[in-house]
């Protein structure tokens, strides 16, 4: 699934503002030109617009943000101040999406890439974002991947934690500012809860 979304990600070809390369380039070339190792680095999360979520997770922190983005990214992590509330144990039921939305002529093009991680909640942060579930949920993501995983219910503290935001399972991307809706959903295709719903710029920066 991951796969084939990931290569539809590198079929499409990005931002039109980074299209400098030759489309009669062999593929491999092409796609090394917009696409390839890459550090996520993450703005401001805010909450969803429309109000769709229970917030029976809640993330109310303020994320440190580097002076230059491209280099600094290298070898600082991002530090996360606040709380992260959670209402309920969240176990291995439901999946976390992410939704990016990309830029494109002065617009942003909705759902240009949906990634769904179906495994459960908890399993899902300790596969895709296992430096998260450790620092903040003070969860080994390493066991949690092979045992039973759950956040159980609390107020989580953050103060300047740092956070590695690398998704072990997406070593390749599309270069380019992603405006991206991260959730929460339990229940059924048919009848999801939206049980937590954040807004933030993700920008895929070359790793060097
Ligand atoms: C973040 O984690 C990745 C994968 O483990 C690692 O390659 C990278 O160096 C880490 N970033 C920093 C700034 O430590
Ligand atoms: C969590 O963060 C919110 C928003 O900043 C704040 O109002 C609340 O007091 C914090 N709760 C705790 C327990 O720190």
């Amino acid at each position: 699934m991951l796969r084939a979304l990931l290569l539809a990600v590198l079929l499409w070809g990005g931002p039109p503002g980074r299209r400098q390369g030759s489309y009669s380039a062999s593929a491999a070339k092409w796609i090394n030109s917009f696409a390839g190792p890459f550090i996520p680095v993450v703005g401001q999360f805010t909450d969803c617009l429309d109000k769709k979520s229970e917030d029976l997770v809640k993330l109310n922190v303020k994320v440190s943000q580097h002076r230059n983005r491209q280099i600094d990214s290298q070898t600082q992590l991002q530090k996360i101040t606040g709380n992260v509330t959670v209402a309920v144990p969240i176990g291995n039921k439901g999946w976390m999406y992410m939704k990016g939305a990309s830029r494109s002529n002065n617009q942003w093009k909705e759902n240009a890439h949906v990634l769904k991680f179906s495994n459960g909640i908890c399993r899902a942060m300790a596969e895709n974002l296992p430096d998260f579930l450790r620092q903040i949920y003070k969860i080994d993501p390493d066991k949690a991947r092979h045992s039973a995983c759950v956040i159980p219910p609390g107020v989580y503290l953050a103060d300047e934690t740092p956070v590695n935001f690398t998704v072990p399972r997406l070593p390749v991307f599309q270069y380019g500012t992603w405006r991206t809706e991260i959730g929460f959903v339990l229940g059924t295709e048919a009848k999801p809860r939206n049980i937590m719903c954040f807004m933030t710029d993700i920008y895929t920066v070359p790793k060097l």
